[in-house]
């Protein structure tokens, strides 16, 4: 199946706060909510591997890299780390993290990606600055988790990867962290999965260019865009548009479990009236896995993904709204795909909001063969000038259709 992050290959390492500010109660909130967010990756040898660094005066390695290979052993070692108390040392747990754990793991080599995530109630007592920047030297990635009201947010942002709206993450309180258990969730699973950046307005989102991807600006032929500013291609039946899924720029993890699909696109005769799949991606044995298909005759838009029990769930949208993506004219179609549902948006307009069943499901890297534009039958014709997946879903408030006229 698809979804990637449960299989990414992480070295994660949390780093939890055990001074006495925190508390004994909220101390084993902070280990539920690790218990949590790890819940959403598969702990084995070829998967995510997790360890664990209590601080507070001294750092102290609670869970080593590569002891435990299932999630369940995993969940009972946590829930059995002892509460340390004493001041908070953020840095130097950090600087352990760097130079005594992370070396340790038997995949050093071959992880790829190595994530810290550090969780703090308070000010640090020693400096962050210098032992952040080393451990990012080494590639690390560093996530900054704050509790409470006594979090100083300029350490937070020291700590943490640029930039801070992506690395840095606040709870009001411990009874509260579950609200962000998501988020983080998702944030390790664009980190897992994305690898790429697509350079938008000022900023570089976590994303694929399909356009890229799927090479059709070698393809296929030049034409005027939406906008006298814009360049657009001519899809014909002509152009074969599958490409292999292992490339570095078409999802070679699978994708996250949130995010946007967007396609800047004019349907022209006779596909207005016909039903193909814009996008799809297929299993190696053919199967399709995820899906868009646009049809003309029923002016409908499908969205077809698998799910927990590989089965396919197939949701369509169909609505007065959206009859004018068929007129011949310049559109945008943007999917913005949650773990439970999925909304589709014509010129930035929410034409409709459609359930999903859960589809966090066990991926696999290896089956995402084919990435396929086009249809089943061979004459779609049409003109696209934007397709891409953004992976963090808030892209979707950024994007907005300014190419529409
Ligand atoms: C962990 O998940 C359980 C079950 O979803 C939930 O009841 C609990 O509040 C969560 N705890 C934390 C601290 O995230
Ligand atoms: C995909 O890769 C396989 C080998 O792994 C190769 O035989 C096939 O031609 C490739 N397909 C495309 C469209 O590149």
């Amino acid at each position: 199946l698809l979804i990637g992050c449960r299989t990414a290959v992480n070295d994660l390492l949390f780093i939890i706060d055990g001074s006495w500010s925190v508390g004994y109660e909220d101390f084993d909130t902070a280990k539920n909510w690790l218990i949590n967010v790890t819940s959403g990756f598969d702990i084995g040898p070829s998967y995510t591997q997790a360890a664990v660094i209590q601080y507070s005066d001294a750092p102290r390695l609670e869970i080593p890299f590569g002891q435990y290979w299932t999630n369940q052993e995993l969940i009972s070692a946590i829930k059995n780390i002892k509460y340390l108390g004493g001041n908070t040392q953020t840095g130097r747990a950090i600087k352990f993290g760097t130079e005594e754990v992370f070396p340790t793991s038997q995949r050093a080599n071959t992880a790829k990606n190595r994530i810290a995530i550090v969780i703090t109630d308070g000010k640090s007592q020693d400096f962050v600055i210098d032992p952040s920047e080393a451990a990012r030297a080494q590639n690390i990635i560093l996530f900054a988790v704050g509790v409470g009201s006594e979090i100083t947010e300029s350490e937070l942002i020291a700590i943490a990867n640029k930039p801070s709206s992506t690395y840095v993450l606040f709870a009001e309180d411990y009874t509260t962290i579950e609200k962000i258990r998501e988020a983080m969730q998702q944030k390790l699973c664009e980190e897992s999965v994305c690898p790429t950046r697509i350079p938008v307005a000022s900023r570089d989102e976590k994303g694929f260019e399909l356009m890229v991807g799927l090479k059709i600006k070698q393809k296929a032929q030049k034409i005027a865009g939406s906008l006298m500013s814009e360049t657009a291609y001519m899809l014909t039946s002509v152009t074969d548009f599958v490409e292999n899924t292992s490339h570095r720029d078409v999802f070679p993890e699978g994708l996250p479990t949130s995010y946007v699909f967007v396609a800047t696109l004019r349907l022209n005769p006779p596909t207005i009236k016909e039903a193909f799949d814009l996008w799809r991606i297929l299993s190696r044995s053919g199967i399709v896995q995820v899906a868009v298909t646009l049809d003309g005759k029923q002016k409908a838009v499908t969205f077809t993904t698998n799910s927990i029990k590989a089965d396919l769930q197939k949701v369509t949208f169909r609505n007065s709204g959206l009859q004018k993506l068929f007129n011949e004219e310049w559109h945008q179609l943007k999917l913005l795909v949650m773990a439970k549902k999925v909304t589709l948006f014509l010129d930035d307009v929410q034409i409709q909001n459609l359930g999903l069943r859960s589809k966090d499901s066990v991926p696999c890297r290896s089956c995402l063969k084919q990435l396929v534009l086009l249809g089943s039958t061979c004459t779609v014709h049409i003109e696209i000038q934007k397709l891409r997946l953004y992976c963090d879903p808030q892209q979707s408030e950024r994007e907005t259709a300014c190419e529409i006229y």
